[in-house]
């Protein structure tokens, strides 16, 4: 195995998108950032710089990182951010996973334009279990914003109303031909007749879920979220905020150019996004006055593809990579996730009330030491560790508005045995509205083994469960109005958060965190921290 070396310097860029200009933050100069590319057991060794007035953290999403929470990267979660004009060097080691993932900033709004692709490659004389690809691209979706993003959430978080969303959505950073803005051409993808692509997709936007499609080519799924599943082909994908999914796709047309699209997809009833970026698959010798073979948009609300998509998937389960899904739990937990109201005096905007957002009507308060710190050097004071199983009130979560609109704030954690196994039901509360919210384990991967519209029944619901090959993920969307099931091994000493990847619902406050206790065996406990950790 070898240790692979990387420099991100943290730096201002200026970049011209829907036709105007402006300074943003990025990795080495690029949007999106560069991409970091491992083989499954290598060491990464990322040295951040930061050469910008925010202070920063990056977090490796979906990188198990065992033993190595110090390596994470959520601001004030697992450590302090680096200041202006000093450095941290991320030190991890990939253990078990091969596949696509991302990397981010993890503070403030700094991921809408600070993140990158994670290639895992398979150890050297392994093979994928598909059939090897011609060429494979790195397709990241993500937004962008004419104004400064800091500046929009920070206009929201005083006024108590709800952020602008976006400006346009990207693929690989360009809006694409289909925009405001026509004359900066976008991402296309080169191709061959006869040839077979494997396309990384990821999804770095903030706040969007997305359909990505391509016109007159099906694409078949091979893996999400670095795990293998059972190829299925489909005409549209689904993907959340933090997801990523691997499809091929053959180049089975003699020539042409096709429009590829990834707009959202929002079945709430506040849904407001219509904007959809586009790009363009290009066989070669296909001359560039050709015209562009367009595709139907899936329309926003398309519950049923969505549905559709997500219930296609299922983990590969195969003798060499089996789906180890726990089949008797330790910790049975209800997990309610939605958006609260709560007082405040002085949002004028909000008539004297602001949006929140909870998990089981906690809004979850960010500590200025990282809780990780505060776990391994016993600082007290940080965090509490009765973070409730279940929500304060049982009541119909995905009908009717109850009255238990408040939440209570607190930094509290829920502790785990090491090695103890969870059952984790998220469900969507509706009460503002009801939402879809791709949730996001770190320091795990999880098996989705039940998903609902509706209440989750705790008497029938899991006669239903999926144990053998569920899909394996490490984000998930909690559909709008119903509820699903995850299960994990608390294998991993350490301070785990879990949020919404949707930004605007993590800065309301919808996260909390894991504390997993070491265990008493060899290689069971989490790590000393590295020496040049950022101080709080
Ligand atoms: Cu990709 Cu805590 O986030």
């Amino acid at each position: 195995c070898a240790v692979r070396n990387y420099k991100f310097d943290v730096v201002l860029k200026n970049k011209t998108r829907l036709c105007s200009s402006k300074p943003i933050v990025t990795v080495n100069g690029k949007f999106p950032g560069p991409t970091l590319y491992a083989r499954e057991g290598d060491t990464v060794l990322v040295k951040v710089v930061n050469h910008v007035k925010y202070n920063v953290s990056i977090h490796w999403h979906g990188v198990r990182q065992l033993r190595t929470g110090w390596a994470d990267g959520p601001a004030y979660i697992t450590q302090c951010p680096i200041p202006t004009g000093q450095s941290y060097v991320y030190n991890f080691t990939i253990t078990g996973q091969r596949g696509t993932l991302l990397w981010h900033a993890h503070i403030l709004w700094l991921r809408s334009t600070v993140h990158g692709a994670i290639v895992i490659l398979p150890k050297r004389g392994v093979p994928y279990p598909f059939p090897k690809p011609h060429k494979e691209v790195v397709v990241i979706l993500a937004e962008w914003w004419k104004s400064d993003t800091e500046a929009v959430i920070n206009e929201a978080l005083k006024s108590g109303l709800a952020p602008n969303v976006s400006d346009a959505h990207t693929i690989n950073g360009h809006p694409g031909p289909v925009s405001s803005c026509p004359s900066q051409g976008g991402f296309t993808l080169p191709v061959e007749n006869g040839k077979t692509y494997l396309l990384r997709l990821i999804n770095a936007a903030l706040n969007e879920e997305l359909f990505f499609k391509i016109a007159g080519h099906k694409l078949t799924v091979v893996e999400v979220d670095a795990t293998y599943v059972k190829p299925f082909k489909t005409n549209t994908v689904i993907i959340a905020p933090g997801q990523t999914t691997n499809v091929l796709v053959s180049a089975d047309k003699n020539s042409g150019k096709y429009l590829v699209t990834a707009s959202p997809f929002m079945d709430a009833p506040i849904a407001v996004d219509n904007l959809t970026a586009t790009a363009t698959l290009h066989y070669s010798g296909t001359l560039d006055n050709t015209p562009t073979t367009l595709t139907s948009l899936t329309p926003k609300n398309a519950t049923p593809v969505a549905n559709n998509f997500i219930n296609s998937l299922r983990a590969l389960n195969s003798k060499q990579y089996p789906a180890l899904v726990p089949q008797s739990i330790d910790h049975k937990l209800f997990f309610t996730v939605g958006l609260g109201i709560n007082p405040c005096p002085t949002c004028k905007a909000g008539n004297g009330s602001r949006v929140v957002a909870s998990i089981n009507n906690v809004t979850f308060v960010m500590p200025t030491t990282a809780l990780l710190q505060a776990h391994f050097f016993n600082i007290s004071g940080v965090f509490t560790t009765d973070f409730p199983a279940n929500p304060p009130n049982v009541f119909n979560y995905s009908g009717t508005p109850p009255t238990n609109l408040q939440t209570t704030n607190g930094t509290k954690v829920f502790r785990l045995a090491y090695n103890s196994t969870v059952q984790l039901v998220l469900q969507d509360t509706a009460i503002v509205a009801p939402e879809n919210h791709p949730v996001h384990l770190h320091g795990f991967n999880f098996f989705a083994v039940g998903r609902g519209l509706g209440n989750y029944n705790p008497k029938t619901d899991p006669q239903n469960f999926n144990l053998v090959d569920p899909v394996e993920r490490n984000t998930i969307g909690v559909p709008t109005g119903g509820w699903v099931a995850i299960r994990f091994r608390a294998d991993n000493p350490g301070v785990w958060f879990l949020h919404c990847h949707l930004e605007v619902h993590t800065t309301w406050g919808l996260k909390m965190a894991f504390l997993v206790d070491n265990g008493k065996g060899p290689n069971q406990s989490l790590l000393p921290p590295p020496s040049d950790l950022p101080k709080c």
